[in-house]
């Protein structure tokens, strides 16, 4: 059997991941007591399992450490290259938003400075609106930064709302949605392509049940 090795995002997305795995038929049993473990084997063979964290899923799979990796939209793009994106999974959804305190005036003319981590994002969304913003790159928490007057908006992935309502700040526009998306390695995908699109199948019988 041709064995898979799969780069999942650590968190929020590995847990809808697994239930999502667990729905299609396939055995994870053996990583519901992982402690503080980040590889794991299936007993049958089939898989390895790594949990890295988002950012570096399109790393791993890049450099075909991982055939497969699964990862937000939102990280693909900001790191758009090197892979092949097959599969729409449907779980992780949220949107990419521009959001600040309520009273931003988004169309008046001053140049604004947009705080984010997601850089390529925040300035493609501006540069085809055809508006020259200033972007502040920071690594989370962005909520603060039109609080605190380190930016006049943000551009930032929203999924309930919460962490945006509970500092004080509102959606201006709508950007983008986002889910979690299954990236292959290109020269993987040739060589390892009859149990890639095994998975697939597995994978897809759920999603279109899930979609209905
Ligand atoms: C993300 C995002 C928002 C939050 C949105 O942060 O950057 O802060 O989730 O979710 P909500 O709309 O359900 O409140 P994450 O938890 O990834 O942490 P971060 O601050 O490290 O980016």
């Amino acid at each position: 059997m041709t064995k898979l090795t799969i780069a999942l995002t650590k968190g929020r997305l590995e847990k809808q991941t697994l239930a999502l795995f667990e729905k299609a038929g396939i055995d994870i049993s053996f990583m519901m007591d992982k402690q503080r473990k980040l590889i794991f084997d299936s007993p049958d063979r089939r898989f390895t399992f790594l949990l890295v964290k988002a950012a570096d899923v399109t790393t791993y799979v890049r450099h075909g450490v991982a055939d497969i990796g699964i990862v937000g939209k939102d990280v693909l793009l900001e790191n758009p290259f090197g892979y092949y994106e097959m599969l729409d999974l449907g779980i992780g959804k949220c949107k990419f938003s521009v959001a600040s305190i309520p009273d931003y005036q988004p169309n008046d003319y001053k140049r604004k400075r947009i705080a984010t981590k997601y850089p390529t994002v925040a300035s493609e969304h501006f540069r085809a609106k055809g508006e020259d913003v200033e972007i502040i790159k920071i690594e989370g928490s962005v909520e603060i930064a039109p609080v605190l007057g380190l930016s006049d908006a943000i551009v930032d992935i929203v999924e309930t709302g919460t962490t945006l309502k509970e500092n004080g700040l509102e959606i201006f526009e709508d950007i983008c949605p986002v889910s979690a998306r299954v990236i292959v390695n290109k020269a993987k995908l040739k060589r390892k392509r009859q149990a890639i699109f095994q998975l697939f199948a597995e994978l897809e019988t759920v999603i279109e049940r899930e979609e209905r």
